[in-house]
């Protein structure tokens, strides 16, 4: 017979032993969460945007075990789904010029069908996927893998999500006199439609929205460097992919684009067609380097522009809701760097403090090349 006290005491004693056991399956299968990540949303919506295929099934992700939020949502992120060693080959579907008459140079729009992938190929806003081109290098040697931002949002263009699309500029440059056009964007520019070409990833977890639907995103971006920003303006502003998503963003986006020229300026249409939508949510600022001038007459770079609006720009910044994201010309990195240490000032504010606690917070978000 048991006494009332021997059951109690006997019950707590079994206590550190549940808890022991209870703490071994969330490690468990913490681990397994974090070794098959998947996209958060396709588990929360009802509607399916990416097929799944024979892509690992979900695991639960454990409830305490990741001390910060930005943790566990990164661990839902797909990476490395494709390698160098097998990559998936993609059919290209679309490619075209981004550009109007009088652009300098050459950009593309370019889509490739993913939906034979299996593994699946899927991937969010913000990732980036390697292209290995064609062809052998000066040694004989298969040719290495590039980078490029992804340019649709994981729904695809044609809202399918079966596809992902990229936006690229050739490389050209000269060099004893002759022209010297680079290996994997000069590839990328000239593939048509129904070629294979050999893709790796997703990779990249820098450059991830917010899940907050009442986040700020503030943009700067030059060139192709647009690529991640057009995802999240679709995601945004976009009334199909809006559907599709369930993302309601109440939030305020700021897209701060540099180009040379007005022809030069990427998906304009849309982005034109996003501010009249959501005049309250959108707003965008544009630096055209060739045809503006900055205050001491040169050309107008998206630091020049920033400088413009330090004071608004900088209460956006003191809400912890911002994020700031910045994709393009490695080159304009210490140009930014000084324009929001003016900028900083004027507020009263430290910018070589400030930023490395935003970088910390996971705010401020860096993808140049
Ligand atoms: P390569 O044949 O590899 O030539 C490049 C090399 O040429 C350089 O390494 C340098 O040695 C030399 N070179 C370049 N310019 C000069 C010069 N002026 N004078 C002398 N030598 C020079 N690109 C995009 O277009 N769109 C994107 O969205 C995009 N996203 C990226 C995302 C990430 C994370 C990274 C890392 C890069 C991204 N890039 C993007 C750049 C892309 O990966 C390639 O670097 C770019 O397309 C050039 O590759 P390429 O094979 O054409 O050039
Ligand atoms: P510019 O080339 O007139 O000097 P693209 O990739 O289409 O050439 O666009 C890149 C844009 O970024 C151009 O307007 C280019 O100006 C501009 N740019 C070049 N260098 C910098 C820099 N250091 N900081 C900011 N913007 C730059």
């Amino acid at each position: 017979m048991y006494s009332q006290s021997t059951v109690i005491a006997g019950g707590l004693a079994h206590i550190p032993v549940v808890i022991g056991v209870f703490s071994f399956i969330q490690k468990f299968f913490s681990k397994r969460a974090s070794q098959f990540p998947q996209d958060t949303e396709q588990k929360k919506s009802p509607v399916k945007p990416v097929e799944q295929k024979s892509a690992p099934k979900p695991a639960p992700v454990a409830k305490a075990e990741t001390n910060t939020v930005v943790k566990k949502k990164h661990a839902d992120v797909p990476v490395n789904i494709y390698r160098p060693k097998t990559p998936f080959e993609g059919t290209v579907v679309d490619n075209y010029s981004l550009l109007k008459e009088g652009a300098i140079g050459r950009v593309n729009h370019i889509t490739f069908d993913l939906k034979d992938s299996d593994p699946f190929l899927n991937y969010v806003e913000g990732q980036s996927i390697g292209i290995m081109p064609a062809g052998e290098d000066a040694n004989g040697k298969p040719h290495k893998l590039r980078l490029y931002s992804i340019a649709s949002t994981r729904h695809g263009d044609d809202f399918n999500g079966n596809t992902v699309s990229l936006c690229v500029r050739q490389l050209q440059y000269e060099k004893d006199g002759e022209t010297i056009n680079g290996v994997c964007s000069t590839y990328l520019c000239d593939i048509k439609p129904g070629d294979k070409v050999k893709i790796t990833g997703p990779v990249g977890k820098e450059m991830l929205l917010p899940e907050e639907e009442d986040a700020n995103i503030v943009m700067l971006a030059t060139g192709t460097g647009i690529a991640p920003m057009r995802a999240y303006l679709r995601r945004m502003f976009e009334p199909t992919e809006k559907e599709k998503n369930k993302w309601n963003f109440k939030g305020k986006a700021w897209l701060f684009m540099g180009a040379p020229k007005s022809a030069n300026l990427l998906y304009e249409e849309d982005l034109q067609r996003y501010l009249s939508d959501n005049p309250d949510n959108f707003k965008y600022t544009k630096a055209i380097s060739r045809e503006q001038q900055n205050t001491k007459g040169g050309r107008m770079y998206i630091q020049d522009r920033v400088l413009e609006s330090a004071n608004e720009l900088f209460n956006m910044i003191e809400d912890e809701k911002t994020h700031i994201y910045l994709c393009g010309l490695k080159g304009m990195e210490p140009g930014i760097d000084e324009a929001m240490t003016k900028a900083a000032e004027e507020k009263g504010l430290n910018w070589s403090e400030l930023r490395p606690q935003l970088k910390k917070a996971g705010r401020w978000h860096v993808e140049t090349y």
